[in-house]
């Protein structure tokens, strides 16, 4: 019987710093997140020198929460996985010059993990049956990517978007029409107690590139419009707009993600990421998967935001293919999909 793997999962590529343990890469025995949420919200977004500092101070008690949830100590541990891109480049180094530390003083060998790559594993930790192939929409506040995941650790970029991303898109219309930040729960929480349909927003398209996305023209729209409204002295109606805005969001990515798998013959969607968790995507993802015989998989809510549970299944994927990281391991915050 093979031993089982034990993967200290660190992660702080933005503004949450977390730990966690993860068994054989689809169990979860600890999973500890401090948001930075707060800190940012006064600033109306995340300010990265900021963010770093909050990492270093938070980042020795986070560990010290996921060992003791898990019930372990690092003797216990099999390796140490960290993000090392893509992400915020100080706040990436305090999370790669933790793990390096740790791994080395415990004699633990070093993953490197794809924060991405990250995201998309978030599924394993929960839906036990589910294993590559399959078809993966990542949507996160910097990303927005439509890939296939043909096995563990390898991926084919189907497309991505051409300029803002999901993520960024709700923050922005989200800081314009006053709801702050951050914005996608907010617009979500609005949305709900609008109508899709008031206001026809463009969903926008790339001229010959079936699966890519763009969301800056959308965005646009949106400013176009409030500043419309704003001259002609009347009022919006923000929960139709939000309902509006999201509409042509999950539109855009929905459609994209059902033409994919019919063309490349995918029978299983799974969606990943902080936009993962927006209620209208969710619903709307559930219904046209069932309508075309398409088996729909999410992570919780929880795993859909930076956690480091997913970067420990990743870890652990990529552990068992006899990936390490040297001592030399650095940040790479431009990291592309399916780079290392
Ligand atoms: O994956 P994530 O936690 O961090 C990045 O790697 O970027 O994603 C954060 C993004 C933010 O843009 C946030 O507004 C968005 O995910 N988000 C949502 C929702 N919850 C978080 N967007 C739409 N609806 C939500 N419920
Ligand atoms: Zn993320």
């Amino acid at each position: 019987m093979e031993k089982d793997v034990y993967i200290l999962g660190i992660e702080s590529s933005c503004d949450e710093t977390a730990a966690a343990v993860v068994k054989n890469g689809r169990e979860v025995l600890s999973n500890v997140i401090s948001s930075q949420i707060a800190m940012h919200t006064l600033y109306g977004g995340v300010v990265p020198e900021l963010a770093s500092r909050k990492h270093i101070e938070n980042i020795n008690p986070v560990i010290t929460q996921a060992l003791s949830d898990a019930g372990m100590t690092l003797q216990d541990i099999t390796a140490v996985a960290v993000t090392y891109g893509p992400g915020l480049v100080g706040a990436l180094l305090v999370g790669v010059a933790e793990a390096k530390a740790l791994a080395y003083a415990a004699h633990l060998p070093l993953v490197g993990v794809n924060h991405m790559e990250g995201h998309v594993c978030a599924n394993f930790l929960e839906n036990t049956e589910l294993e590559p192939p399959f078809l993966c929409l990542v949507v996160s506040g910097g990303h927005t990517h439509l890939v296939r995941m043909k096995d563990y650790g390898e991926f084919e970029i189907l497309g991505c978007t051409h300029d803002d991303a999901a993520g960024e898109a709700f923050d922005k219309v989200a800081r314009a029409v006053g709801l702050g930040y951050p914005g996608g729960p907010k617009i979500d929480a609005e949305a709900r107690k609008g109508n899709p349909q008031a206001i026809s927003f463009p969903r926008g398209h790339i001229e010959g590139s079936r699966y890519d996305f763009s969301f800056s023209g959308l965005k646009s729209a949106v400013l176009n419009y409030l500043n419309q409204a704003e001259m002609k002295g009347e009022t919006v109606n923000r929960p139709d707009l939000a309902a509006s805005f999201q509409a042509a969001v999950v539109d855009s990515l929905v459609s994209r993600a059902i033409m994919a798998a019919e063309e490349f013959g995918e029978d299983k969607i799974v969606i990943a990421g902080g936009v993962a968790s927006n209620s209208c995507f969710r619903e709307t993802m559930e219904r046209e998967c069932r309508a075309h015989g398409i088996k729909f998989y999410r992570p919780r809510p929880i795993f859909c935001t930076d956690n480091a549970a997913m970067i420990a299944s990743a870890g652990y994927y990529d552990y068992r293919k006899g990936i390490r990281s040297g001592w030399d391991l650095n940040a790479i915050p431009n990291l592309k999909f399916g780079e290392r």
